[in-house]
């Protein structure tokens, strides 16, 4: 009696690689981290970060510091801690971050965001941000690793162990966390919680059904990402929280497809990059929702129309139901309707699967790409 069982198949739950396990355990990622955190009344429960409620409401700045996929959510967590909270939030690449001579002082917040906990870049601008006196809370998905146990506070993500080099389902839990802790600053510093933030706590608990959602919709995503597999650029645009969105879909393609990729703040085209735009070019904007909540949907729309006008082949994403995209998408990618801060956890999703798939084209390895560690542990 012969069984033929390939210990690494099982692994990866009897996908070829662990990427596409992961991007499909983003719904079951999202869950685990809003678990215990947020009770259907909407109160918030983070007693576990360690920072005291008093220590939170003193605080005057926050400064996140991050690297590679990490520091594009910190780079989301701004526009939300900001609106939410109106405390002034900086975003800096850990690497830069001791070099500068930063401000810092006791009224200072540091969040750290690293996947893994050991990004020496990040560890050593904890180090420093310790020796200036700021608190420093980690956001991290490996337990006990390095940077938490040496933060003033932490609050892990629970999106399980991530094998492949590329981030996803940590980046989308590192999402969660940061709305959680903005959300709870605003509570914890009396902060009247108004109707926008009662529907955006709402919200978040749906999240994993939204993920669920988009997951079930990206098959014309992998179709597309086959067919540019011969194309040598690929240019993004977002506004708001899309641009960060725009900016991690670059990264990954650089990282698994190999590609020159870069992404651009919709506004800043006119400032330059549009000279890039040349026939057949492909560029994918992330487009922010319709629903007179946003003056820059119909900034971005025209921007659409002017890189299409040019040549570009448009790939789109946006909310269902938007039909003033329709006449200039080449191909549209439609995502749930969710508060516009909210929208990355959605609209990351077709530029991961987008990513992988084009980089799978290719024949690249996309647990393992070339030249990259998950856990870069020198500076
Ligand atoms: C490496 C990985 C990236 C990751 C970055 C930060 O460069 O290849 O995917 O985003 O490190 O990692 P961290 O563990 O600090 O989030």
């Amino acid at each position: 009696y012969h069984v033929d069982w390939d210990a690494s198949a099982a692994e990866k739950g009897g996908y070829d690689y662990f990427m596409l396990k992961e991007i499909v355990e983003q719904p079951r990622a999202v869950a685990d981290t809003l678990l215990g955190r947020l009770s259907v009344d909407g109160q918030l429960t983070l007693d576990e970060m360690r920072l005291t409620p008093a220590e939170l409401r003193s605080v005057e700045k926050i400064v996140i510091i991050a690297c590679g996929t990490s520091y594009h959510a910190g780079l989301i967590a701004k526009y939300a801690i900001e609106h939410w909270c109106r405390i002034p939030c900086e975003v800096e690449v850990a690497s830069e971050f001791r070099y500068r001579d930063p401000i810092l002082d006791q009224q200072t917040l540091v969040i750290a965001i690293s996947q893994s906990g050991e990004s020496m870049d990040t560890l050593m601008a904890v180090r420093y941000a310790r020796e200036q006196r700021a608190r420093v809370l980690a956001i991290c998905n490996v337990n006990g690793s390095t940077i938490p146990r040496e933060s003033d506070g932490v609050l892990y993500t629970h999106a399980g162990p991530e094998v492949g080099v590329a981030a996803t389902k940590t980046f989308m839990t590192q999402l969660i966390a940061c709305y959680l802790i903005g959300l709870y600053l605003a509570q914890v510093r009396g902060l009247k919680f108004g109707d926008e933030i009662t529907a955006v706590i709402a919200q978040l608990a749906t999240m994993p059904e939204q993920v669920e959602k988009v997951l079930s919709t990206v098959e014309p995503v992998r179709e597309l990402a086959r067919s540019l597999s011969d194309v040598d650029t690929v240019l993004f645009l977002g506004r708001h929280v899309g641009y960060p969105v725009a900016m991690e879909g670059a990264l990954k393609l650089k990282e698994l497809a190999y590609m020159h990729a870069e992404a651009f703040a919709a506004g800043e085209l006119k400032h330059g990059p549009i000279a890039l735009i040349e026939d057949g070019l492909p560029v994918v904007v992330v487009v922010p929702s319709p629903k007179g909540r946003s003056v820059l949907h119909d900034k971005i729309v025209s921007n659409i129309q002017e890189v299409r006008a040019r040549g570009a082949r448009t790939i789109v994403i946006a909310e269902e139901g938007d039909e003033s995209v329709i006449p200039y998408s080449d191909v549209l990618i439609e995502i749930p309707a969710v508060p516009t801060l909210l929208q990355p956890v959605v609209s990351t999703i077709p530029m991961q699967v987008f990513a992988c798939e084009l980089a799978l084209a290719k024949g690249n390895d996309v647990d393992q790409p070339r030249n990259l560690a998950k856990s870069v542990t020198v500076e």
